[in-house]
């Protein structure tokens, strides 16, 4: 499904470039297996936002001063950077938000607001996130519009078969998430958006699990949102972005009120600009979107398809290491996985295993993930997830897997 990397990555190297990864926990080195609900930061990154605040830090758009015009430029060259990185056809389809969490709002409340109504119905899939699930549940009670859920298959993929039975004309919009944050499922984006189209229903991919493990083109998807987050690739936190397709974004009304978004106010009312600065009231978060363009730049530097390559090769092995091991269940495709996997453990609760492996330095993540339905659908409270980056190795997964080995023996 997706090109095999062709170049050599010195992937030790690069662990050279993340200063974190010298810590140690509770006296052992640190193994940093949680990288799926936020991943270290290189240098490049950290390097870039000191400099911002050393040389360049104004509020923009609004001064005429040298270190106003200064920040403008950088953190409009940011939002073209992320339009390059996502294949955007232009800079004004993207809109900088706090994550994946405030674009997905933003699209239910602006989009939502204008176009939903009862009797419409929003199509999402049982893997969703909270993120992909609680706005569009808001959007419902506020209009009388309906959900639908794509079941998920035993497998930990999509019954796609039921599909044609959910995607009917009452669908608006089709909302899923392209790796499941839980299971790894890495779903049929393009053929999904091209389903939901079939039919007159929008798109709205949640790629916060995606947009820094594999190369994503946004007109190759088809889809008409993109929701994603900055930390989860290499970036700072409170910064992400929503793509949207122009047209789409022009016929929005905004969403928050206040600076910079208008083009004249007078006391009884206003008119906006265009998308996508009508989306961005008040001052925006400008060292992390100038932190966020550094972080592609560096990971374009190592090159995504490699990218791809080293991290679903890892989380297969750690899938396959996991089954050594007693009384525990691996959950999600064995086949192709995003660069997570999530299991359990008959010796102990999610939450025990976790603390267990923090005091050998260890940080895996247990809970139910923000996924409380998915978990209810698999029969379980919550998983122990290792998530992995282009840093982690091999030997730490072996490594993982004996302190798990030992978790088993204390516990039992
Ligand atoms: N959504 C993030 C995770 O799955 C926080 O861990």
């Amino acid at each position: 499904m997706h090109k095999i990397a062709t170049t050599v990555v010195d992937w030790r190297a690069i662990r050279e470039d993340f200063p974190i990864l010298h810590e140690q926990a509770h006296g052992h080195p640190l193994i940093y297996f949680d990288s799926a609900a936020t991943s270290q930061k290189p240098r490049a990154v950290i390097d870039a936002l000191r400099r911002y605040y050393e040389h360049e830090n104004a509020n923009v758009h609004r001064g005429l001063h040298t270190l106003s015009s200064r920040a403008t430029e950088a953190y409009e060259k940011s939002r073209q950077r992320v339009a390059e990185y996502i294949g955007a056809a232009s800079a004004d389809e993207i809109v900088f938000t706090r994550g994946t969490t405030e674009s997905i709002n933003l699209v239910a409340q602006a989009w939502g607001g204008r176009f939903i109504g009862g009797g419409d119905v929003i199509l999402l899939t049982e893997m969703e996130h909270h993120s992909n699930l609680v706005p569009w549940q808001l959007l419902a009670e506020r209009t009388g519009a309906k959900l639908r859920f794509v079941p998920v298959l035993d497998d930990g993929t999509l019954d796609l078969q039921k599909l044609p039975s959910l995607l009917t004309s009452e669908v608006k919009l089709f909302a899923f998430t392209y790796i499941s944050n839980s299971l790894g499922t890495i779903n049929p984006v393009a053929e999904l958006c091209a389903k939901a189209h079939a039919i007159g229903a929008l798109t709205l991919v949640d790629a916060a699990q995606s947009i820094g493990h594999l190369p994503l083109d946004v007109r190759d998807l088809g889809c008409d949102f993109l929701a994603f987050s900055g930390h989860k690739m290499c970036g700072p936190t409170g910064i992400g972005a929503l793509y949207g397709r122009a047209e789409i974004l022009d016929s929005m009304p905004p969403w928050h009120g206040g600076g910079e978004m208008i083009v004249i106010v007078t006391l009884e009312k206003s008119a906006f600009k265009k998308a996508p600065h009508r989306f961005e009231a008040g001052t925006p978060n400008i060292a992390g979107a100038i932190g966020l363009a550094a972080a592609i730049d560096y990971i374009e530097r190592i090159g995504r398809p490699a990218i791809f390559e080293h991290d679903s090769t890892l989380a297969r092995y750690a899938a396959e290491r996991l089954t050594e091991l007693p009384g525990t269940r691996v959950f999600g495709p064995n086949e192709e996985r995003g660069a997570l996997v999530g299991f359990v453990m008959d010796a102990a609760h999610p939450h025990d295993l976790t603390t267990f492996a923090d005091q050998y330095g260890l940080a895996l993540r247990g809970g139910h993930h923000c996924n409380q339905p998915l978990m209810r659908r698999f029969g379980v409270s919550g998983t122990t997830r290792a998530s992995f980056y282009f840093y982690n190795t091999t030997e730490e997964i072996d490594r993982m897997i004996e302190i798990l080995r030992d978790a088993v023996r204390f516990f039992s």
